[in-house]
């Protein structure tokens, strides 16, 4: 059973600003599992030394252990155990404890700790799973050698892996039992600490590092999955070299191994030399997993990858710090993937994200700075703002300083810091240091929550342009006010009449109001601004119609391109919304003119031609109407799929391939081609139906069959139901793609998929035990605008419903479903009143954990 907090009502809080150093420290532990997964004892052996000067007792935290023995230097000894802390007086500076504990990995549902998924035992430790596994100063600032032994059946257990490389191995004297020992040389915080015991075979390969050094590599899966971690092999050693070139980052011991497990409450876990994934990050092949999930399985196995230097070899000192391995290694991975593939298509997806996760995180209740100031439970601050604002600051780094200072700055920091648990200040320092640059208000980016707005406007009197320019940054909770930032500006000007680019620059606005003027210039201009997304900040600028399809048709920076296209339909859906009606002919000619674009890559036509979701719409309206919102979109989709269905069907023909393969124009050509199908089906083309049901049958790959069974879905053509009945068939024994069959249905724009919704949570393939399942059906659901915030109130019933029993079993999984019902104040007085009602129920409920109390509490207020 999940811990329950003492009393939600007055739950613990801890601040930033009350970090201490660790009294006690301890070099070495020798850990011992005698594995079984109803009852497994491990002991364990710790060295602590006294830190500093003080009479501090011992103290270890334990949570949901069953302690049998605590020792001191051999001697058993008094203990103080509360609150899930254990202290003990130790008399001397040093001393050796021994613990024995047993626990239960069976039955635990949190999947954290030592947990049992798919027959196997494995771990999860970040951030504060160790202390579920054996007493310790469970806290990422101690440092310590790990010797493991593990032993368990050899017929349920027969591989035995731990951190590091393995020392001895054997038979034990009982019978069918074996053991194995595992010695990792590198002192790590505890939130590293992995065991893996299990059935598994492994695809087996080898890098030879840029100084020689050859590095074993296994990806370890049961049996049926091994033809399925090609690509994940593949896109490990891409990242290995790619950090040897970009990072000079060299891999540093002789064996890196990777298992892939089913019920895992992330995407992938950096333990040193020992990555636990989400299968859905290493399984692929082309007949179940689409584009996307093969570039995710590349980004997350490159992110896992990257962090044995960001994050392992230098990590945090407390868990405030989490940007400091988070927001750089997302950095690193997007940096990563922008190499494999399409550069822009990849900023576009990042901004993408950005836009959809983090921009609403920080405009409402859950706010926090991306170095937060407190928490009351940490695994509610792996949020949108740590990881992706924090990569947007290592980026804005970037930009500022430039490549080489930047690589200088991160050259030092890897150098001053290896071995040592730190803090974000200590990265900016470095980055200050290295290159000479004053970097003080820069610092602001990590403690100022919110997301600045930017007012930028263009005024020109003949040659003369000046760009005038004004930040804000929005108040937050617990910040009413707050001091400008530095927001690096790539901007550009672009004469009207000739396209000419006129000036191209990186301007810092770091006051509240700047103004820059620009001469020489020998016609009237268009300004270009925040190019590349250059800063994470909301540009309002008074640019019409005219200026936007200028831009989204000559501007030479593939983002603002793409940008300028969007704010162009956003403009016209906003107008559509509130007026009932809006000219959709300037969207529709932009959109032609990028379709016809020859020199264009299809990948990025695919992104261009998509109109903004009706979530982002609603992000940009005072009030949010979802009905409005999803008619106005759906009317200027039915006149774009109409208006230009003769260049919708000349895509679909034109990007048609004779077989599957996979690199970045075969994906751009499957992206743009499906997207025609959905503009055919919109127009309401009688045959639409029919195209999509041929490209299911004919499909040879997963990103074909899911994206017509996508247009499908949508629509209430008699092949919807013969499709997705053939899929569910098809692959009903494979849960991944089961995942697929559910979200796709989640997230269906018909009327009726509230119902369907609450329907499919009583299938039997519906479970709350897998957070994948989970997620599918109800995370999914829960970013469809139209579906969850059904007027009659029932999707956000649903949803506390479908939170109180997830809660039950795994609260972190529980809670990050919490954050959709936070908008409230964002819709009209029916929804939130509904909204609020259901978060104080949920609030009301006894027995709740402290992580969804946390997430639901704050979301109220
Ligand atoms: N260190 C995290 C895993 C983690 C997440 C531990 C949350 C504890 C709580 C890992 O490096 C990570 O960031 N994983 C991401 C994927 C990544 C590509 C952004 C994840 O699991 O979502
Ligand atoms: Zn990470």
């Amino acid at each position: 059973m999940p811990d329950v907090a003492a009393s939600p009502a007055a739950p613990h809080v801890t601040r930033r600003e009350d970090y201490r150093p660790p009294e006690w420290l301890v070099p070495d532990l020798a850990l011992d599992f005698t594995l079984d997964a109803a009852r497994t004892l491990v002991r364990a052996r710790l060295e602590v030394v006294r830190n500093g000067d003080h009479k501090a007792p011992l103290r270890l935290d334990a949570s949901g252990l069953h302690i049998l023995d605590v020792r001191l230097d051999g001697e058993t000894v008094n203990y103080w155990f509360e609150n899930d802390v254990i202290r003990i007086n130790v008399p001397g500076d040093s001393g050796t404890i021994e613990t024995e504990v047993a626990i239960a990995p069976k039955t635990n549902t949190q999947l954290m700790g030592l947990y049992e998924s798919g027959g196997m035992l494995c771990t999860q430790c970040e951030a504060e799973g160790f202390r579920r596994i054996t007493p310790f100063p469970d806290r990422p600032d101690v440092l310590t050698r790990y010797r493991v032994r593990m032993s368990g059946h050899k017929a349920a257990y027969p591989i035995l892996l731990s951190n590091g490389n393995p020392v001895a191995s054997g038979e034990d004297g009982k019978a069918g039992t074996h053991w194995a020992e595992w010695e990792d040389p590198f002192p790590k915080p505890c939130y590293l600490f992995a065991l893996v015991a299990g059935d598994l075979v492994a695809n087996r390969d080898n890098f030879v590092t840029r100084s020689g050094r050859t590095v074993d590599l296994a990806i370890w899966v049961r049996e049926g999955d091994l033809p399925r971690t090609e690509h994940a092999m593949a896109s490990l050693k891409a990242a290995m070299k790619w950090d040897e070139q970009v990072y000079g980052r060299e891999y540093d011991l002789a064996m890196f191994n990777i298992v892939a497990v089913d019920d895992f409450n992330f995407g992938a876990m950096e333990n040193k030399s020992l990555n636990i994934f989400n299968s859905r990050y290493i399984l692929a092949d082309p007949d179940t997993a689409t584009d996307m999930d093969y570039d995710g399985i590349a980004g997350v196995v490159a992110h896992e990858y990257f962090h044995n230097w960001s994050g392992n070899r230098v990590t945090c000192r407390d868990w405030f710090q989490l940007s400091l391995k988070e927001g750089f290694t997302v950095f690193r991975d997007q940096s990563f993937s922008a190499d494999m593939g399409s550069e822009a298509v990849k900023r576009i997806e990042d901004v993408r994200l950005l836009r959809a996760a983090q921009f609403p995180e920080d405009a409402g209740p859950l706010a926090h700075p991306v170095r937060p100031d407190s928490y009351i439970e940490i695994s509610n601050f792996y949020t949108a703002t740590v990881y992706n604002k924090g990569a947007e600051l290592i980026r804005m780094l970037h930009t500022i300083l430039g490549p080489e200072k930047f690589r200088a700055g991160c050259d030092l920091y890897f150098a001053s810091h290896d071995g040592e648990a730190v803090t974000c200040e200590d990265f900016v320092r470095a980055m200050e240091e290295a290159s000479g640059e004053d970097l003080a208000q820069f610092r602001l980016w990590y403690s100022q929550a919110g997301t600045p707005k930017v007012k930028a406007q263009l005024v020109q009197e003949g040659a003369v342009a000046r760009v005038l320019l004004e930040q804000e940054v929005p108040p937050t909770p617990g910040q009413k006010a707050k001091q400008p930032m530095p927001i690096p500006l790539k901007l550009a000007l672009f004469g009207a009449r000739t396209g000419a680019k006129h000036d191209d620059r990186l301007f810092i606005l770091d006051g509240a109001k700047e103004e820059l003027v620009i001469d020489g210039l020998t016609e009237p201009a268009v300004l270009s601004v925040n190019r590349d997304f250059s800063a994470p900040v909301i540009v309002e600028t008074d640019r019409g119609a005219a200026d936007l399809a200028f831009l989204s048709g000559r501007d030479d920076d593939p983002f603002a391109r793409y940008e300028a296209m969007q704010q162009l339909m956003l403009d016209t859906l906003k107008q559509a919304v509130s007026n009932g009606e809006a000219a959709h002919e300037p969207v529709i000619e932009a959109v032609r003119e990028t379709l016809a674009n020859q020199a264009l890559d299809p990948a990025f036509i695919a992104e261009a031609v998509l109109l903004p979701s009706e979530a982002f719409i609603g992000d940009h309206m005072k009030l949010v109407d979802p009905e409005a919102i999803h008619r106005a979109r759906e009317a200027l989709r039915a006149a774009l799929g109409t208006t230009l269905e003769s260049l919708w069907r000349d895509a679909y023909a034109t990007h048609v391939a004779n077989r599957y393969e996979y690199n970045p124009a075969a994906k751009g050509a499957r992206r743009l081609r499906t997207i025609a199908l959905g503009y055919l089906a919109a127009a309401g083309a009688a045959d639409a139906p029919a195209i999509a049901k041929r490209q299911y049958d004919a499909a040879d790959n997963m990103t074909d069959r899911q994206g017509a069974l996508g247009v499908l879905a949508n629509g209430d053509a008699p092949e919807r139901e013969a499709a997705l009945a053939a899929f569910y068939d098809r692959y009903r024994n494979n849960g991944l793609v089961l995942d697929k069959w559910f979200s796709t249905q989640a997230l269906s724009t018909r009327a009726d998929t509230p119902a369907a919704v609450e329907a499919l949570a009583r299938h039997p393939d519906f479970t709350l035990a897998n957070p994948n399942r989970l997620r599918s059906l109800v995370g999914a659901f829960s970013v469809n605008q139209r579906a969850f915030h059904d007027a009659s109130g029932r999707g956000y019933a649903f949803l506390a419903d479908m939170i109180l029993a997830a809660d039950k079993l795994n609260p972190q999984t529980a809670a990050k479903l919490v954050p959709p019902l936070g908008r409230w104040r964002r819709f009209g007085e029916d929804r939130a009143k509904l909204m609020r009602a259901a978060l104080e129920r949920i609030v009301a409920t006894p027995g709740l954990s402290k992580d969804v109390y946390e997430q639901a509490s704050k979301s109220l207020a």
